[in-house]
């Protein structure tokens, strides 16, 4: 299983905040947006470099520079809140987005938007908070693969063992970055100990 779980003490820390049922939507969403910048940095740590010499204001010397194409697709909605991290950090990055929403009913996932550019040769990486049974992020990793995506790797917040389990079935060349990998889930798919339903935290739509 390739699954990396963030380690450092301020992503524990933007995490408690996230669990947290007293956490407001305002501070849910800053907590959402640090947390990430700390996955995106980890996820992204062996994108390709070239060499290129620059000048500095004293001399010639050599750097090394991004030299891949990357894409980052945010599943609706949830994914939103994921987004801006990577913009910010990654100016160039290529943006697509696929809806995706769970019947309440059956936990299994229906897609109702699509739009993603043309992602042959990029490395993509797939943003969504939640990695519940695993429907959702294997079904958009699919759609993110016919696209063309030379290399996906799925992002998210909150794992639980079998979404980690069914993603790795589906897609056992995607490694996974998560802040936690989490006990279960409970009867009605949600994770447990978890976070609540982050839609609709992030989107105050109680
Ligand atoms: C949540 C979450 C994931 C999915 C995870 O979205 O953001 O997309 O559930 O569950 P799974 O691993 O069992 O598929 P939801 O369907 O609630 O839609 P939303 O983002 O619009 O709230
Ligand atoms: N989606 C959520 O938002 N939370 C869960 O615990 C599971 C799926």
């Amino acid at each position: 299983m390739s699954l990396h779980v963030l380690q450092h003490p301020l992503a524990g820390h933007l995490l408690a905040e996230l669990r947290n049922k007293v956490t407001r939507p305002t501070e849910f969403r800053r907590a959402t947006n640090q947390l990430t910048t700390l996955l995106a940095i980890e996820a992204t740590r062996d994108l390709r470099v070239r060499t290129e010499t620059i000048e500095t204001p004293m001399q010639a010397t050599e750097a090394r520079v991004l030299d891949q194409a990357i894409a980052v697709v945010p599943v609706l909605r949830a994914g939103l809140g994921m987004l801006a991290p990577f913009t910010e950090l990654f100016p160039e990055v290529a943006v697509g987005y696929i809806g995706l929403e769970r019947c309440e009913e059956t936990a299994v996932a229906r897609r109702y938007y699509q739009k993603l550019p043309n992602l042959s040769g990029k490395f993509a990486l797939c943003i969504d908070p939640m990695l519940a049974t695993g429907g959702s992020a294997s079904q958009a990793i699919s759609f993110i693969k016919e696209a063309g995506a030379s290399r996906v790797i799925m992002v998210c917040i909150v794992a639980a063992p079998e979404g980690v389990e069914a993603l790795t079935k589906h897609h056992p060349d995607v490694e996974i970055y998560s802040a936690a990998l989490d006990e279960k889930l409970d009867e009605r798919k949600y994770i447990l100990p978890g976070l609540g339903d982050f839609g609709d935290r992030l989107f105050a739509t109680p």
